[in-house]
Protein backbone atom coordinates (compact mmCIF):
# COMPACT_ATOMS: atom_id res chain seq x y z
CA UNK A 1 0.00 0.00 0.00
CA UNK A 2 2.54 2.55 0.68
CA UNK A 3 4.45 1.49 -2.12
CA UNK A 4 1.90 1.90 -4.31
CA UNK A 5 1.39 5.74 -2.95
CA UNK A 6 5.20 6.39 -3.17
CA UNK A 7 4.81 5.30 -6.49
CA UNK A 8 2.24 7.30 -7.53
CA UNK A 9 3.26 10.32 -6.22
CA UNK A 10 6.73 10.02 -8.13
CA UNK A 11 4.58 9.30 -11.26
CA UNK A 12 3.06 12.62 -10.15
CA UNK A 13 6.12 14.22 -9.82
CA UNK A 14 6.89 13.39 -13.00
CA UNK A 15 4.08 14.60 -14.75
CA UNK A 16 4.38 18.41 -13.27
CA UNK A 17 8.28 17.97 -14.19
CA UNK A 18 6.90 17.55 -17.82
CA UNK A 19 4.57 20.32 -17.93
CA UNK A 20 6.51 22.81 -15.84
CA UNK A 21 8.57 22.18 -18.97
CA UNK A 22 6.26 22.26 -21.62
CA UNK A 23 4.82 25.44 -19.82
CA UNK A 24 8.57 27.11 -20.15
CA UNK A 25 9.50 25.96 -23.47
CA UNK A 26 5.91 27.65 -24.64
CA UNK A 27 6.75 31.07 -23.01
CA UNK A 28 10.13 30.90 -24.10
CA UNK A 29 9.03 30.67 -28.04
CA UNK A 30 6.11 33.21 -27.62
CA UNK A 31 8.92 35.54 -26.42
CA UNK A 32 11.29 34.52 -29.45
CA UNK A 33 8.43 34.98 -31.75
CA UNK A 34 7.32 38.44 -30.44
CA UNK A 35 11.40 39.49 -30.73
CA UNK A 36 11.39 38.42 -33.80
CA UNK A 37 8.42 40.08 -34.81
CA UNK A 38 9.76 43.16 -33.52
CA UNK A 39 13.32 43.17 -34.86
CA UNK A 40 13.32 40.72 -37.67
CA UNK A 41 10.26 41.55 -39.01
CA UNK A 42 9.75 45.65 -37.86
CA UNK A 43 6.55 45.25 -36.51
CA UNK A 44 5.93 47.80 -34.16
CA UNK A 45 2.89 48.04 -31.66
CA UNK A 46 0.92 51.03 -32.39
CA UNK A 47 1.12 53.53 -29.47
CA UNK A 48 -1.87 55.19 -28.37
CA UNK A 49 -1.74 59.26 -27.17
CA UNK A 50 -4.48 60.60 -25.57
CA UNK A 51 -6.20 63.28 -27.45
CA UNK A 52 -4.67 67.07 -28.05
CA UNK A 53 -5.48 69.87 -30.17
CA UNK A 54 -2.62 69.67 -32.93
CA UNK A 55 -4.17 66.01 -34.02
CA UNK A 56 -7.77 67.09 -34.71
CA UNK A 57 -6.69 68.86 -37.96
CA UNK A 58 -5.22 66.72 -40.80
CA UNK A 59 -1.68 68.58 -41.47
CA UNK A 60 1.87 67.23 -43.22
CA UNK A 61 5.03 68.95 -41.75
CA UNK A 62 8.76 68.39 -42.92
CA UNK A 63 11.13 67.32 -39.95
CA UNK A 64 14.86 66.92 -41.38
CA UNK A 65 16.06 65.20 -44.53
CA UNK A 66 13.42 62.84 -45.95
CA UNK A 67 11.35 62.66 -42.53
CA UNK A 68 8.09 63.83 -41.97
CA UNK A 69 4.82 63.93 -40.26
CA UNK A 70 1.64 63.31 -41.15
CA UNK A 71 -2.05 63.72 -39.05
CA UNK A 72 -4.68 61.56 -40.85
CA UNK A 73 -7.81 62.55 -39.71
CA UNK A 74 -10.65 59.03 -40.54
CA UNK A 75 -14.00 59.66 -40.60
CA UNK A 76 -17.40 58.46 -42.13
CA UNK A 77 -16.52 57.58 -44.97
CA UNK A 78 -12.60 59.06 -46.24
CA UNK A 79 -9.36 60.64 -44.97
CA UNK A 80 -8.58 63.89 -44.43
CA UNK A 81 -5.44 63.92 -46.16
CA UNK A 82 -7.02 61.93 -49.23
CA UNK A 83 -3.36 62.11 -51.33
CA UNK A 84 -0.12 61.97 -49.83
CA UNK A 85 2.46 62.66 -52.18
CA UNK A 86 6.74 61.76 -50.82
CA UNK A 87 10.46 60.99 -52.46
CA UNK A 88 11.50 57.94 -52.34
CA UNK A 89 13.32 57.13 -49.32
CA UNK A 90 10.98 59.11 -46.97
CA UNK A 91 10.29 57.91 -43.25
CA UNK A 92 6.80 59.33 -42.08
CA UNK A 93 5.45 59.30 -38.83
CA UNK A 94 1.88 58.72 -39.24
CA UNK A 95 -0.94 59.70 -36.75
CA UNK A 96 -4.44 59.08 -37.06
CA UNK A 97 -7.41 59.99 -35.11
CA UNK A 98 -11.61 59.34 -35.67
CA UNK A 99 -14.13 62.30 -35.64
CA UNK A 100 -17.03 59.35 -35.46
CA UNK A 101 -16.71 55.84 -35.07
CA UNK A 102 -13.79 53.17 -35.39
CA UNK A 103 -11.72 52.99 -38.27
CA UNK A 104 -9.33 51.01 -39.62
CA UNK A 105 -6.04 52.27 -41.54
CA UNK A 106 -3.78 50.15 -43.27
CA UNK A 107 -1.16 50.69 -45.95
CA UNK A 108 -1.17 48.07 -48.17
CA UNK A 109 2.45 46.27 -48.52
CA UNK A 110 3.68 48.00 -45.22
CA UNK A 111 3.91 47.41 -41.77
CA UNK A 112 1.28 49.85 -40.92
CA UNK A 113 -2.07 48.63 -39.67
CA UNK A 114 -3.91 50.72 -37.14
CA UNK A 115 -7.50 50.58 -35.50
CA UNK A 116 -8.27 53.98 -34.85
CA UNK A 117 -10.61 54.44 -31.45
CA UNK A 118 -12.22 57.52 -31.09
CA UNK A 119 -10.73 59.59 -28.16
CA UNK A 120 -7.16 58.37 -28.74
CA UNK A 121 -4.82 59.01 -31.35
CA UNK A 122 -2.57 56.03 -33.15
CA UNK A 123 0.68 56.06 -34.46
CA UNK A 124 3.18 54.22 -36.53
CA UNK A 125 6.54 54.48 -38.21
CA UNK A 126 6.90 53.48 -41.85
CA UNK A 127 9.79 53.75 -44.14
CA UNK A 128 9.23 53.91 -47.83
CA UNK A 129 12.60 52.82 -50.23
CA UNK A 130 10.31 51.68 -53.13
CA UNK A 131 8.35 53.76 -55.55
CA UNK A 132 4.47 53.09 -55.92
CA UNK A 133 1.34 54.19 -55.13
CA UNK A 134 0.31 52.76 -51.42
CA UNK A 135 -3.35 52.39 -50.95
CA UNK A 136 -4.54 53.37 -47.51
CA UNK A 137 -7.59 51.42 -46.94
CA UNK A 138 -10.39 51.46 -43.54
CA UNK A 139 -10.41 47.80 -42.63
CA UNK A 140 -13.05 47.89 -40.26
CA UNK A 141 -16.32 48.12 -41.03
CA UNK A 142 -17.73 51.35 -40.17
CA UNK A 143 -21.49 51.84 -42.20
CA UNK A 144 -22.75 52.22 -45.59
CA UNK A 145 -19.69 53.53 -47.55
CA UNK A 146 -16.97 51.70 -45.43
CA UNK A 147 -15.77 50.00 -48.92
CA UNK A 148 -15.03 53.38 -50.07
CA UNK A 149 -13.36 54.48 -47.18
CA UNK A 150 -9.36 55.04 -48.80
CA UNK A 151 -6.50 57.30 -49.63
CA UNK A 152 -3.33 56.85 -50.96
CA UNK A 153 0.88 57.66 -50.64
CA UNK A 154 2.56 58.59 -53.61
CA UNK A 155 5.93 57.61 -53.50
CA UNK A 156 7.68 59.00 -56.41
CA UNK A 157 11.29 59.24 -57.94
CA UNK A 158 10.47 63.08 -59.44
CA UNK A 159 9.10 64.87 -55.83
CA UNK A 160 11.02 66.61 -54.25
CA UNK A 161 9.20 67.45 -51.06
CA UNK A 162 5.91 66.19 -49.35
CA UNK A 163 3.11 67.66 -50.51
CA UNK A 164 -1.02 66.36 -50.11
CA UNK A 165 -4.65 66.33 -51.34
CA UNK A 166 -7.43 66.86 -49.20
CA UNK A 167 -6.08 69.01 -46.71
CA UNK A 168 -8.61 71.24 -44.79
CA UNK A 169 -8.49 74.66 -46.27
CA UNK A 170 -6.72 76.82 -44.20
CA UNK A 171 -9.02 79.73 -43.73
CA UNK A 172 -7.59 83.08 -44.54
CA UNK A 173 -6.91 86.02 -42.87
CA UNK A 174 -8.74 87.65 -45.07
CA UNK A 175 -11.65 85.23 -44.66
CA UNK A 176 -11.58 84.90 -41.17
CA UNK A 177 -12.01 89.22 -40.76
CA UNK A 178 -15.25 88.73 -43.17
CA UNK A 179 -16.49 86.60 -40.51
CA UNK A 180 -15.43 87.76 -37.30
CA UNK A 181 -16.59 91.47 -38.28
CA UNK A 182 -20.23 90.21 -39.19
CA UNK A 183 -19.83 90.81 -42.80
CA UNK A 184 -21.18 87.24 -43.93
CA UNK A 185 -24.42 87.71 -42.36
CA UNK A 186 -25.35 90.07 -45.44
CA UNK A 187 -22.52 89.27 -48.27
CA UNK A 188 -22.32 85.44 -49.52
CA UNK A 189 -19.32 83.55 -50.64
CA UNK A 190 -20.87 80.73 -52.91
CA UNK A 191 -23.04 83.28 -54.82
CA UNK A 192 -26.07 83.11 -53.09
CA UNK A 193 -28.47 86.27 -52.56
CA UNK A 194 -28.18 87.87 -49.79
CA UNK A 195 -29.12 91.32 -47.87
CA UNK A 196 -26.25 92.49 -49.57
CA UNK A 197 -24.39 91.65 -53.06
CA UNK A 198 -22.36 87.73 -52.67
CA UNK A 199 -18.62 88.30 -52.75
CA UNK A 200 -18.23 85.26 -54.95
CA UNK A 201 -16.16 86.64 -58.47
CA UNK A 202 -16.87 90.23 -57.04
CA UNK A 203 -13.26 91.10 -57.39
CA UNK A 204 -12.30 93.24 -60.70
CA UNK A 205 -16.01 92.93 -61.60
CA UNK A 206 -17.76 96.31 -62.81
CA UNK A 207 -20.30 97.57 -59.95
CA UNK A 208 -23.13 100.24 -60.15
CA UNK A 209 -23.92 102.49 -57.71
CA UNK A 210 -27.63 103.94 -56.75
CA UNK A 211 -26.01 107.35 -57.97
CA UNK A 212 -25.44 105.83 -61.50
CA UNK A 213 -21.60 105.56 -61.53
CA UNK A 214 -19.51 102.38 -62.25
CA UNK A 215 -16.86 101.47 -60.61
CA UNK A 216 -14.26 98.50 -61.00
CA UNK A 217 -13.79 96.77 -57.37
CA UNK A 218 -10.07 97.36 -57.06
CA UNK A 219 -8.01 97.93 -54.19
CA UNK A 220 -9.12 101.33 -53.78
CA UNK A 221 -12.58 101.35 -54.24
CA UNK A 222 -12.61 97.81 -51.42
CA UNK A 223 -11.29 100.38 -49.01
CA UNK A 224 -13.61 102.96 -50.16
CA UNK A 225 -16.55 100.80 -49.58
CA UNK A 226 -15.40 99.54 -46.41
CA UNK A 227 -14.68 102.81 -44.74
CA UNK A 228 -17.94 104.54 -46.30
CA UNK A 229 -20.54 102.36 -47.54
CA UNK A 230 -23.03 105.01 -47.24
CA UNK A 231 -21.90 106.96 -49.97
CA UNK A 232 -21.10 103.55 -51.92
CA UNK A 233 -24.45 101.65 -52.42
CA UNK A 234 -24.78 99.12 -54.68
CA UNK A 235 -27.61 99.10 -57.05
CA UNK A 236 -30.87 97.49 -56.29
CA UNK A 237 -29.20 96.76 -52.73
CA UNK A 238 -30.37 98.80 -49.55
CA UNK A 239 -28.06 101.61 -47.78
CA UNK A 240 -28.07 99.27 -44.68
CA UNK A 241 -24.00 98.13 -44.53
CA UNK A 242 -22.34 99.89 -41.55
CA UNK A 243 -18.68 101.51 -41.42
CA UNK A 244 -16.49 99.32 -40.57
CA UNK A 245 -12.96 100.70 -39.19
CA UNK A 246 -10.68 98.55 -40.55
CA UNK A 247 -6.78 99.20 -40.40
CA UNK A 248 -5.17 99.27 -43.90
CA UNK A 249 -3.45 96.15 -42.85
CA UNK A 250 -7.38 94.36 -42.57
CA UNK A 251 -8.49 95.52 -45.71
CA UNK A 252 -5.12 94.08 -47.89
CA UNK A 253 -5.91 90.94 -46.29
CA UNK A 254 -9.57 90.88 -47.68
CA UNK A 255 -8.27 92.32 -51.07
CA UNK A 256 -6.30 89.09 -51.09
CA UNK A 257 -9.01 86.87 -50.30
CA UNK A 258 -11.41 87.97 -52.31
CA UNK A 259 -8.79 87.93 -55.15
CA UNK A 260 -8.85 84.29 -54.63
CA UNK A 261 -12.60 83.76 -54.14
CA UNK A 262 -13.71 83.09 -57.72
CU1 LIG B 1 -13.89 53.51 -41.88
CU2 LIG B 1 -14.46 51.34 -42.52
Amino acid sequence: MANELAGSSSRVVATEKRVLLGATVFIAVSLGLIAYATWGLGITVPTCLPPSKGFEQASITKHQGKNYEVHFVARMWGFEPTRVRVPTGSTLDIYVMSKDVQHGFQIAGTNINLMVVPGAIVNGSVHFDKPGNYLIVCHEYCGAAHQNMNAAIEVSDHVADISAEGLPETASAGKKILEDKGCLACHSLDGNAGIGPTLKGIWGKSVELTDGSRHALNEEFLREIILHPEKNVVKGYQPLMPALPLSDEEIKQIEEYLRELK
